[in-house]
């Protein structure tokens, strides 16, 4: 009997397993065996490490986050440094992976995972191993789909955390600062700050200042709203354009982003003696079950992968263009990270209702890698050190 092989790669999400549900029904419907490699591409070789998978051992996933099969964003696969630089994976790897497709009697892979792994995926492709992706991200910036699983799951829990902030700030007059995921994109802070009557956005792709932020809090104060809602995607670049890291890491991995929320805080209570507290939500946001919308989507995924590899399509990706779930190459998929445009209508209604994006309004432009500041900046020490 041929197989269909799953494996879910790099950062985890809340819909993962619901995928690899989807994946292993259909292919029971279709005749297949399925199996799911271990910890992302890893599993694939050197050693190979697998497991059967049933309709027993997939039972009762659909609602739980993480992954059965684990997950690695660190390994020998590298396909990709940064956002645009392609790296070459080792031929033996690639020689190891199709040797273990064609002992497995595998008719395709199915490869879910964010850009960086569907990246590796494509060079699996262009070596001549059967593969289909699956696009997973919280981040929700993968071209060529209106959604990525995982997204929905992350701006629900945002949401939650900006509605109970709302009561704790309301209730001692304070601002209170959320940071939420979004290296490249602001997706999430956009998404939950509008969901959850976020004040201030605060996102990578709209250039802000410290003036622009004070304002809005000074403007609400004035309108008798003694607290503030500030929502700040941690790939937001400071006023001078740095980003704040956690960590730098090792290796071809991405810097750790994390901490511009206290930086915003602080400033803010420096400059306006404001009581100011920052929630840095981190990865509350990766895990815990799907909502209804993500198990939808990822079980349409799973299933539209294996009907693709049934149909003998290899290299694309499942997407979404509603109200369809699609296929298009993966080269389309990971050329370009999908970003917030500034005059999407989302931005729109945020400033139609007064939110504000930390900036002047609408005309400004999004940040360069280093921009000038709109306004001049007194230098604190936070923001010093976070430099
Ligand atoms: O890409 C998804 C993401 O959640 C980013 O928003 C975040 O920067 C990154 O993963 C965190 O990854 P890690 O768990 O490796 O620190």
């Amino acid at each position: 009997m041929k197989r269909i092989g799953v494996l879910t790669s790099g950062g985890d999400c809340p819909g993962l397993n619901a995928v690899i549900r989807g994946a292993v029904k259909c292919s029971q419907q279709l005749g297949y065996e399925c199996i799911g490699f271990l910890r992302g591409y890893e599993g694939l070789v050197d050693p190979v490490t697998y497991k059967q998978l049933n309709s027993k051992n997939t039972s009762g996933i659909l609602n739980q986050g993480g992954t059965i099969l684990g997950s690695t964003n660190k390994g020998r696969f590298v396909a990709r440094s940064g956002v645009d630089n392609r790296e070459e994976i080792d031929i033996e790897l690639l020689a190891g992976v199709k040797a273990t497709c064609e002992q497995l009697d595998i008719a395709g892979l199915v490869c879910i995972g964010g850009d960086g792994s569907l990246a590796i995926a494509q060079q699996f492709h262009e070596f001549g191993i059967p593969v289909v992706g699956v696009p997973k991200t919280i981040d929700n910036d993968l071209s060529a789909t209106a959604y990525t699983f995982g997204f929905d799951s992350a701006v629900a829990c945002a949401t939650d955390a900006l509605d109970r902030l709302h009561t704790t700030a309301a209730a001692h007059d304070r601002v209170m600062v959320l940071e939420v995921m979004g290296r490249h994109a602001g997706w999430i802070a956009l998404h939950a700050g509008i969901a959850g009557g976020g004040d201030v956005i605060l996102l990578p792709e709209i250039s802000w200042n410290f003036d622009g932020v004070c304002r809005k809090i000074i403007e609400r104060e004035q309108q008798g709203k003694h607290f503030t809602l500030v929502v700040v995607a941690e790939g937001a670049h400071l006023p001078d354009g740095a980003m704040v890291t956690r960590e730098r890491r090792s290796e071809n991995r991405q810097v750790a982003l994390g901490g511009i929320g206290n930086v915003v805080a602080a400033e803010i209570q420096t400059r306006l003696g404001r009581e100011t507290r920052c929630v840095v939500l981190g990865h509350l946001q990766r895990g815990g079950p799907p909502t209804t919308f993500d198990r939808v989507l990822a079980t349409q995924f799973g299933a539209y992968a294996v009907e693709t590899i049934h149909r003998g399509e290899f290299g694309r990706m499942v997407c979404f263009n509603p109200p369809a779930i699609e296929s298009v190459w993966i080269t389309e998929a990971v050329s370009k990270l999908r970003t917030v445009d500034p005059n999407c209508s989302a931005v729109k209604t945020a400033r139609a209702l007064g939110i504000s994006f930390g900036d002047c309004g609408p005309k400004q432009s999004p940040p360069a890698s280093k921009p000038q500041p709109a306004f001049a900046e007194a230098e604190s020490p936070e923001l010093a050190a976070a430099r």
